[in-house]
């Protein structure tokens, strides 16, 4: 009986996922997600007690957590919510998440996989006992199957977990690059390792299939002050950041800053970027075309779906619903 149910939800397969991240730090009311446009939610982050090891939301989140679920349920019923742990089980929401940014060595890989399967056999066990579903149990990881030539557990990955999120975004940025860069390339000519269509065959090739990954879409960008304003393409000499002390932004942001500086916007369709510049100030974001091929990219290549960071970040759901739209049609 319970391995012919097994059988049963292999066979279905995980639904594609369309996903978005909240957090209460962007002051966007949960409310006023459009939670139409997604079939998963993540609320983040909830915190892992050192000593305990249980998960605990700080108490300033607690009224907003708690009621996330039945929140975005009110315009779409079916939508799922995960609750994100950043760095555990809980019935008022579908499933866990884990964002450990980054596990940085052969122990902490270890200890991942350690981690991963303790989870699984819990929530396994839990359903077994309740008679009800299994949590959904993801996890968000670094572009490539190894973090800098140290491996990801991939065995205790692909046994557990029902899809993992592969964080393709934040490869170059004003704190650690003083050229420009196209901040989340799907292709990158020149540098293949830094882009997010390298990082996700890496992840294919060591054993996470297609249909357990799922591409991450950044909904905001890069601003670079310039070294010289006529010097304006990919891979031009910068001085620092701008608009903000990292120089990240947001898509809305950034759209306010193009039409309130008639900034140019380019889109470039080989590393499926765009950028936009005006005067010395130079910025690297996804855009509605950037959007689109990347979901086209993830569809063809029979990916189980795409997740932003962060839906706040989104201008009035232009980006949301693009994605959205391609991945339907
Ligand atoms: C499995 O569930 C039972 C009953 O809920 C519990 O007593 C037991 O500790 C659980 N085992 C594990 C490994 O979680
Ligand atoms: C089963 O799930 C329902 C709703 O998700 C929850 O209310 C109930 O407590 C769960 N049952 C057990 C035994 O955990
Ligand atoms: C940029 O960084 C590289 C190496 O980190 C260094 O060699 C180069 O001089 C720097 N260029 C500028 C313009 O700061
Ligand atoms: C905006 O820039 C374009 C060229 O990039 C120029 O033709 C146009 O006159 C500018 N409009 C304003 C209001 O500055
Ligand atoms: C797109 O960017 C790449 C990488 O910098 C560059 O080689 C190429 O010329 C650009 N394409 C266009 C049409 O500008």
């Amino acid at each position: 009986m319970l391995i012919s149910l097994l059988q049963l939800h292999l066979l279905a397969g995980q639904d594609a996922v369309r996903a978005g991240y909240w957090f209460p730090g962007s002051e966007f009311p949960v409310s006023d997600i459009d939670s139409t446009l997604f079939t998963h939610l993540f609320c983040a982050f909830a915190d892992l007690d050192p000593e305990t090891n249980q998960v605990v939301v700080a108490s300033s989140n607690q009224a907003q957590f708690s009621t996330f679920t039945q929140t975005v349920q009110q315009k779409n019923p079916s939508v799922k919510t995960l609750l994100s742990i950043g760095g555990g089980s809980n019935t008022i929401f579908h499933g866990l998440d884990l964002d450990w940014e980054y596990p940085s060595s052969a122990t902490e890989m270890t200890n991942l996989g350690l981690l991963l399967n303790e989870w699984r056999a819990a929530i396994d066990n839990e359903s077994t006992s309740t008679g009800n579903s299994s949590l959904l149990l993801a996890a968000a990881f670094f572009r490539s199957s190894d973090y800098y030539t140290i491996d990801y557990p991939i065995q205790a990955i692909a046994n557990s977990l029902d899809w993992i999120n592969v964080m393709a975004y934040d490869f170059y940025g004003p704190l650690w690059s003083n050229l420009t860069g196209p901040p989340a390339a799907l292709y990158n000519p020149g540098n293949d390792q830094v882009s997010g269509s390298y990082g996700v065959s890496t992840w294919i090739q060591a054993g996470v299939t297609a249909n357990k990954i799922v591409l991450g879409l950044p909904f905001y960008g890069y601003a670079w002050q310039l070294a010289d304003a006529n010097n304006h393409g990919f891979f031009a000499p910068s001085v620092g950041a701008a608009l903000s002390s990292d120089g990240s932004a947001g898509y809305g942001q950034i759209e306010d800053f193009i039409s309130e500086n008639n900034a140019t916007t380019v889109y470039n369709s080989t590393v499926v970027s765009n950028y936009c510049y005006s005067g010395t100030t130079w910025i690297g974001f996804d855009d509605t075309q950037s959007i689109s091929a990347k979901v086209s990219y993830a569809k063809e290549n029979g990916l189980l779906g795409y997740f932003a960071w962060h839906v706040a970040a989104d201008d009035d759901w232009v980006l949301s619903q693009t994605a959205s739209d391609t991945w339907g049609a």
